[in-house]
């Protein structure tokens, strides 16, 4: 079967994650993806986090998989030439640095659109135009400057950042939105453009229930908030704990062995559809009459804390996996924590490729992180991410067009 991006092919100045997660997912749908690295030097995640010495970490193995290396310059005169004639051969680029890099390097927009009308050029800033244009940003920064922060947390405690990478890896897969749109744009218009992605947008955009959540407090407490009827609530939209986002009450409740097992925990949603059963199989039938407060979500949402410490004393007599049994075929929303641990071990994300074990020449064999988009017709594989600089040669000679002179001339200038 064939991929579907086979044919097309990217010139990846990406380094750390966001970018690196773009052209991942690009390589992942068979796109050709050269990742360009410092001589030398490479992507500085290649030795940031190691837990084997001297070999590549799994920071830079897990999202730089199908991609391959050329080292080069393109600040050097020989290396300037061959960055040119990649920016002709390529159909997309992408990069990340800090803002003004590649103009440093020479390589404005303007300057590649006259090199090759068709490039489609992405970037991953931190912040889009404006008083924060030029600054350096990584996950957090993005995480506290996009909205997150300010709502992520329990009630009493400070601002807090998720695990989970929405500034890096969540910017990586918007700007992957963008290129395929130009992508197809280019296929009526001929031309390239000009793809840009801010983190501090991504984020919010990621955030935008909690921007909507600070248009409804202009108009009275939001009673699914944990502040509600109790709390205060303040001028702008507070940290919620785990109550959920949407219209449906939501809480991690403890499960059995919670003392000892820090994951023994799961999320329920009293969705109201389903209350009826959820009462029923924990044998209180007496919240369902109608004389009950509780029978109706109005009545209940000024008592979740209660509602939800009723339901956590009977979800501590079970196990987490025990209570999804049950609730599942009651319609019960609910989801158990599940530890990394656990979700190395799933069988069936390794079934489906989500979990891959890969195998590297210098690390032996590791867990990663599969293509999650599947495509009926072009299914993603998982091959490693490639050793620094190991594609050059066949970089330079097949795409480039170097004979083994030039190549000896431009490492001696020390161009690759
Ligand atoms: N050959 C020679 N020089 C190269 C090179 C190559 N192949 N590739 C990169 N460089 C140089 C660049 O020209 C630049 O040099 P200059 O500043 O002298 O012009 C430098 O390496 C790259 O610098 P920079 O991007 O500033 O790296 P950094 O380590 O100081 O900062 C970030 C890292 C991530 C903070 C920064 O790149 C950034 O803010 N990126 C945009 C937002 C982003 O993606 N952040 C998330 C990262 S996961």
């Amino acid at each position: 079967m064939s991929k579907s991006l086979e044919g097309v092919r990217v010139l990846d100045m990406t380094h750390v994650q966001s970018g690196p997660t773009c052209t991942q997912i690009l390589a992942w749908f068979g796109a050709d993806v050269i990742k360009v690295e410092r001589p030398g030097v490479g992507d500085a995640t290649r030795g940031q986090l190691r837990d084997i010495p001297d070999v590549d970490s799994l920071y830079f193995t897990m999202l730089n998989h199908n991609k391959r290396s050329v080292t080069l310059n393109p600040k050097s005169p020989k290396g300037n030439r061959i960055f040119t004639r990649l920016i002709e051969e390529c159909d997309i680029m992408v990069e990340n640095f800090a803002p003004g890099a590649l103009d440093r390097m020479g390589f404005s927009w303007e300057k590649i659109q006259e090199i090759n009308p068709r490039m489609i050029y992405a970037s991953v800033k931190g912040f889009g135009p404006g008083p924060y244009e030029d600054c350096k940003v990584y996950e957090n920064v993005a995480q506290c400057t996009g909205g997150s922060a300010s709502t992520t947390g329990m009630v009493d405690g400070p601002p807090l950042v998720t695990a989970a990478q929405i500034g890096d890896s969540g910017t990586g897969i918007h700007l992957v939105a963008g290129i395929l749109a130009a992508l197809h744009h280019r296929t009526h218009s001929g031309r390239g453009q000009r793809v840009t992605c801010a983190m501090q947008d991504a984020v919010l955009n990621l955030c935008r229930v909690k921007l909507r959540d600070q248009q409804r407090l202009a108009k009275g407490p939001l009673k699914e908030y944990p502040q509600y009827p109790n709390g205060k609530f303040g001028e702008a939209v507070p940290r919620a704990g785990n109550a959920s986002g949407g219209g449906q009450p939501g809480w991690i409740v403890k499960c059995k062995d919670w003392e000892t097992d820090p994951d023994s925990y799961i999320y329920i949603i009293t969705q109201a559809a389903a209350f009826a059963g959820l009462a029923k199989a924990m044998g209180r039938e007496e919240w369902l009459d109608e004389s009950h407060q509780w029978s109706t979500p109005e009545g209940r949402l000024p008592h979740l804390d209660q509602v939800f410490a009723e339901i956590e004393k009977w979800t501590m007599t079970k196990n987490k996996f025990e209570v999804m049994e049950i609730l599942n075929p009651l319609n019960v929303p609910c989801g158990p924590i599940l530890s990394m641990k656990e979700l190395a071990g799933e069988p069936s994300l390794r079934a489906t490729g989500t979990v891959v074990e890969v195998d590297h020449p210098e690390r032996g064999k590791f867990l990663s992180i599969g293509n999650p988009i599947k495509l009926s017709e072009s299914p993603s594989d998982v091959r490693r991410s490639p050793l620094l600089g190991e594609h050059t040669e066949e970089i330079l000679k097949g795409v480039v067009g170097l004979s083994d002179e030039e190549i000896e001339e431009a490492r001696a200038e020390g161009a690759v």
